[in-house]
């Protein structure tokens, strides 16, 4: 069966009707979700019962290899013995609901903040596939907000004055904002990268902002100034009109670019409910030849 696209927001985002991403020789559906990818730059595609390993294979089908230096993983072992799955849950090694002072919380409350994913690494994230395994009783929704639009609509002055410009990112900075310590051999393993503020998407040729909590110093500028343009900016692109927020249900799975999105997860009674995502996010190289075909 054709997949179809349903659109859920004015600027972005849309569902995928009719599409079972475990078949595994599906030439055609990777390529028209990648064109939707290209198109709405974040597909909620729901009824996806993926294991682990099928997540995984999935991934690497759409868009080839797997980021495995996320920041969590310069604190602590993966719980699932894998570096490239994820776990976006509030959930102990011993499968506890983690308590208000553990490290790992205060660590992942950060995804609180407007953020890519891995924009802190180089290379850094391009698609981020996440899905919900467990779904509190209550909204513990995420926000997706579009900086393809947020770039267009900038005026013609600013985008002249910021075309060009080069940021560094440092997941550091993100979680010292809300008071995270990290230990001088995480820092060591966390440096930090430098990335456009503005990218071109290879495929459309669309202009995007690259912002994230992440981004915290303008090569070249004085620390101030950079820190307000780059708050400016980020206020400007996660106005509402920008924003999508979805709200989970068991088995959705949600891809997104981080090239040209940012999300953020929204407060819930972590203590009381247990919420366990897995996410898979690819390595924003140069796709193989066999990927870059189609579409
Ligand atoms: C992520 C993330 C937000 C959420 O998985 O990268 O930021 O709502 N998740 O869990
Ligand atoms: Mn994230």
């Amino acid at each position: 069966m054709e997949p179809t696209f349903r659109s859920l927001h004015p600027l972005f985002v849309a569902e995928v009707e009719g599409a079972d991403l475990r078949q595994t020789n599906a030439q055609a559906l990777l390529d028209r979700i990648r064109a939707g990818m290209d198109r709405y730059a974040v597909l909620v595609i729901r009824d996806q019962p993926l294991t682990d390993a099928e997540q995984l294979a999935f991934a690497q089908r759409l868009d080839g290899a797997l980021h495995t230096k996320t920041g969590i993983s310069a604190l602590q072992k993966n719980r699932f013995g894998n570096e490239a799955l994820t776990d976006i849950s509030n959930v102990s090694e011993q499968g506890e609901l983690m308590q208000a002072e553990d490290r790992r919380r205060a660590y992942s409350l950060a995804n609180r903040l407007w953020h890519t994913d891995a924009s802190f690494q180089d290379p850094p994230g391009r698609y981020s596939l996440l899905h919900a395994r467990v779904v509190p009783p209550v909204a513990a929704d995420t926000e997706f907000a579009d900086m393809r639009s947020a770039y267009d609509e900038l005026p013609g002055g600013i985008k002249a004055r910021i075309e060009g410009l080069q940021v560094h990112h440092s997941i550091a900075y993100s979680r010292q904002t809300l008071g995270f310590e990290f230990s001088d051999d995480e820092k060591e393993k966390l440096k930090g990268a430098v990335q456009p503020l503005v990218r071109t998407l290879p495929r459309t040729g669309r202009k995007s902002l690259y912002l994230a909590s992440h981004a915290h110093r303008v090569l070249g500028w004085p620390v101030p100034d950079g820190r307000l343009l780059l708050r400016d900016l980020s206020e400007h692109a996660t106005q509402p009109r920008y924003v999508y927020r979805h709200t989970w249900r068991v088995s959705d799975l949600v891809i997104w670019d981080n090239r040209c999105t940012m999300h953020r997860a929204t407060p819930f009674e972590d203590l009381t409910y247990r919420r366990e995502l897995r996410r898979v996010t690819t390595l924003d190289i140069e796709p193989t030849p066999a990927l870059a075909g189609g579409g």
